[in-house]
Order: C-alpha cells, then sequence, then structure tokens
C-alpha cells in the first residue's frame, strides 16, 4: 500500500473513533457512569416538604428530618439480584402507595432505589456527587459474609464508602429495614391447636437434613462433620440434596413422609455471623412444623429474632454425641418432644411480638417508612458496616 493510502485508512479510523465515542455519550443515561466517565445532567428536584433539624451528628446520623409527601412512590429496583430476571419481587408489584420497577429511566422519580449487593460491582450506577438528597440509596443482602467475602463483590464494595447508601435491608435485626427469610409469620398461629395435633399425629421419623453446598465454604465442612458424628453416635438422619446426588428421591417425597419427620437441621454454611438465619430455620423448620436443630447463628442471635421454646441449639450441648443422646430421648417421650409446639398454642406475647416483626415483606416495610418522615442518614461504609463488626469465626477461610 502506498504511503497516502494509508493515511487515508488511518485518518478513517480515527474519524469512525470519535464517531463512536460521541455516540456513546449521546445514548449513555445522563445519569450514569460510564467506563469510568460521568455523564450527568441534572434533574429537577421534586419539592419536599422538610422538617430540618440542623443538628447534625457524625458519621451521618444526622437528626434532620425528611418529609417526602406523595400519593404514590416508586421503588426502583436497580437491577435482579444475580442479574437472574426471575429474581426479586416482581416488576410492577403493586404495595398499595407503592409499585416495584425495574425501570431504571425511573430514576429521577424514584423514592428509593435498591441496590442487591451483586449488582454493586458495575460502572453503570447513579453516582454519589449526583444525587436528589432526598432519595433513598439502599443496600440490600440476603447473603453472609462469609460468603460475600470470596467472590468479587468485596473488593469493589468499597468503590461504594463515602455514604453512597442511606439505608441498608438484610436478613440483620439492626439493618434500617430487617428483613428475614421468614416469608409469611402471619400463617403459623393459624387453628393452633388443632394444626399442632394434627402435625404431631404424623410424626414417625427422626431427623430430616438437606443441602447443596458441601464443602465451599469452611461453614460447609464443619457443619458437615458435625451431621456426620451425630449419625456416628446413632442417630438416625436422613439426608437429601446435590451433596448427596439425591435431589430428585427429595423432590419425590410425599407431604406424609415430609411431615413425618421430628427433627430438621438447620446448618447454616457459616458459623457466628451476626443474625445469619435462612429458610433452613424458618420455612424448613418451623413453618413446616418440624423442630430445628440450630448450628451457624450464635444462640443469643436466634433468641432475638426466633419465638422461645421453639427450637434446639448445638451450642447448648457439649458434642454432638450429647445432642444425639438428646434428640433421641425427645423422640421417645412425646410429653417432652411436644412442649416444642407451646408456643404455637398458646404464643406469650415476646412471642407475638416476634410474628409481628417478620409480618411484611422487605419492600413492605420499606414503602411504609416512606410515608412517614424520616432522618435523614447515611452510612459512610458500606463495607465497614458489614464486615466491620463481624466474628472471626464468620470471617474464616
Ligand atoms: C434536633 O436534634 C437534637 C439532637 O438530636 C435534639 O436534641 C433537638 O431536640 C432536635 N430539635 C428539634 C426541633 O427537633
Ligand atoms: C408532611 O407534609 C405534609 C404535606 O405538607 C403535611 O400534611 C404533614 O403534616 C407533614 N408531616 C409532618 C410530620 O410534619
Ligand atoms: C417423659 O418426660 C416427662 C417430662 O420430663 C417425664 O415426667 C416422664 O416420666 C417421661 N416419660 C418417660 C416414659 O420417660
Ligand atoms: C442520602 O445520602 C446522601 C449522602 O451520600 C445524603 O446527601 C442524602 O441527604 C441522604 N438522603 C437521605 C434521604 O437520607
Ligand atoms: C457489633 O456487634 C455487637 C455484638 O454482636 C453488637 O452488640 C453491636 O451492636 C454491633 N455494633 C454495630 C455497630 O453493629
Amino acid at each position: 500500500m502506498k504511503r497516502g493510502k494509508l493515511w487515508i485508512v488511518f485518518f478513517g479510523l480515527l474519524a469512525s473513533g470519535v464517531l463512536l465515542v460521541v455516540w456513546n455519550y449521546q445514548s449513555a443515561n445522563t445519569w450514569f457512569v460510564r467506563g469510568g466517565t460521568l455523564t450527568f445532567k441534572p434533574w429537577r428536584k421534586e419539592s419536599s416538604n422538610k422538617i430540618i433539624n440542623y443538628t447534625h451528628q457524625k458519621r451521618g446520623f444526622g437528626t434532620e428530618m425528611v418529609n417526602v409527601t406523595k400519593e404514590h412512590h416508586w421503588i426502583l429496583m436497580w437491577r435482579h439480584p444475580w442479574g437472574v430476571q426471575t429474581e426479586g419481587p416482581r416488576d410492577g408489584k403493586d404495595l398499595g402507595k407503592c409499585t416495584i420497577t425495574y425501570d431504571q429511566k425511573r430514576l429521577p422519580e424514584a423514592s428509593a432505589v435498591i441496590f442487591h449487593y451483586s449488582g454493586l460491582d458495575r460502572e453503570t450506577m447513579p453516582w454519589k456527587h449526583y444525587r436528589n438528597p432526598d432519595q433513598l440509596f439502599v443496600y440490600l443482602t440476603m447473603e453472609s459474609p462469609s460468603y460475600i467475602q470470596i467472590g468479587e463483590h468485596r473488593r469493589t464494595m468499597s468503590k461504594f464508602d463515602g455514604g453512597f447508601i442511606n439505608w441498608t435491608m438484610s436478613y440483620r435485626h439492626s439493618s434500617d429495614i430487617f428483613s428475614s427469610y421468614f416469608t409469611s409469620a402471619n400463617t403459623i398461629f393459624e387453628n393452633g391447636k388443632q394444626k399442632v395435633e394434627d402435625l404431631l399425629a404424623k410424626k414417625s421419623r427422626t431427623g430430616l437434613w438437606v443441602v447443596s453446598n458441601c464443602k465451599l465454604l469452611p461453614g460447609s465442612r464443619m457443619r458437615y462433620r458435625y451431621i456426620e458424628d451425630l449419625i456416628q453416635a446413632g442417630l438416625p438422619i436422613d439426608r437429601y440434596g446435590a451433596c448427596f446426588r439425591n435431589k430428585k428421591e427429595f423432590a419425590a417425597l410425599s407431604p406424609e413422609v415430609l411431615h413425618s419427620y421430628r427433627f430438621y437441621f438447620s446448618f447454616e454454611n457459616a458459623l457466628h455471623c451476626e443474625d445469619y438465619m435462612t429458610e433452613k430455620l424458618w420455612i424448613n423448620g418451623i413453618q413446616s412444623g418440624r423442630v430445628p436443630v440450630i448450628w451457624g447463628p450464635l444462640k443469643a442471635d436466634v433468641e432475638k429474632l426466633a419465638p422461645p421454646g421453639s427450637f434446639i441449639h448445638t451450642e447448648d450441648f457439649k458434642s454432638p454425641a450429647e445432642l444425639a443422646q438428646y434428640l433421641l430421648r425427645l423422640e421417645k417421650n412425646e410429653t417432652e418432644y411436644r412442649r416444642f409446639f407451646d408456643w404455637r398454642v398458646n404464643p406469650d406475647e415476646r412471642t407475638k411480638k416476634i410474628v409481628a416483626q417478620h409480618y411484611l415483606i422487605r419492600e413492605e416495610q420499606l414503602c411504609d417508612k416512606l410515608q412517614r418522615p424520616f432522618s435523614r442518614k447515611y452510612v459512610e461504609s458500606i463495607s465497614d458496616w458489614f464486615f466491620g463488626n463481624e466474628t472471626k469465626e464468620c470471617l474464616q477461610n
């Protein structure tokens, strides 16, 4: 090729490069961060009613009140959890005064934006320098620090330090929006006494354990060993799940068989992570009418959140063998086993309070809070909030 032609090719490429950049710039949503470059057009701030108290406190926990008076609130889910379309609340879900949307173009109108932890690692995020100060950015996680620390999200999380997040939404009791894995607490006391009799009449088997994560986390390995020790000590435990290559067999079990187990092993994959109790406790144990035997969270954490007398905690036993002996004794003595159902028949005030606390789903709680004045606040460092106060057992690897 001649020199002249090379120049033409060179300038041609340069020109198309420039065009590409311009096109990219134009099509970029105005509030996005693209490849680290801020492109932004300020939106009209919606008027709101504020009760301002300028007695600011340190670390963003001010006392300035925000009173956003709106007939209707949009709650924007920034992305589906893990980018999976079927995860998260339904697009358009009606929560009374609020509606769920996944349409990022609604960002300027949204009263709150929920960022699932799995979506907090992208460049395409509304950036903290361009904020509607009355809009809430909410961090959502239902996973433990033990799990999140092994993935990429741990590394990128600190990019959102400096007050990106206003409210936290998680299984931790101390979150701004506390959301457990307990989704239908209201059904627990239905037909109290008769329901309990029906449940007890079906019991004929001992222990059930269903698990899919065998070796991934230190906690998964520890719980596995604990179960093996229980079996060694003579406790019959039926084990199902991916770890035992019998998922199909489990799916085929009849409701009668599932109801016949007295105990469910609610063994989490993390040890001593604050308040980390999952569906293994709430759904597979309590809601399914099986007494949960708990390993993972500290007993003190469980006591804050579960009805008194509803569970057995491994912490109360010196060894797996001692626990096995106790469970075998309960199996033989119906009077003693039955005590774990008393709270369903005669709920005390504490139990009622605990159940009420689990009554609303997290988006409903958020909607509720949006309708009342709330104090302005932000979380200085979301990674400190999540990892900073955890035990070394939780964070071991
Ligand atoms: C403002 O906040 C401070 C500190 O919390 C409090 O002592 C004071 O009573 C508040 N003032 C008003 C008007 O709410
Ligand atoms: C919030 O603003 C609305 C509309 O101005 C007002 O009616 C309501 O009383 C305010 N709430 C509080 C607690 O000030
Ligand atoms: C069952 O437990 C109750 C209460 O602890 C006790 O009074 C009773 O003797 C036990 N029954 C048997 C057969 O061990
Ligand atoms: C949310 O956090 C930001 C800090 O990044 C703050 O400027 C804003 O006032 C907070 N908004 C509310 C409603 O708390
Ligand atoms: C840290 O953990 C302790 C013990 O679990 C708890 O009492 C305290 O409230 C936690 N602090 C924060 C800031 O979460």
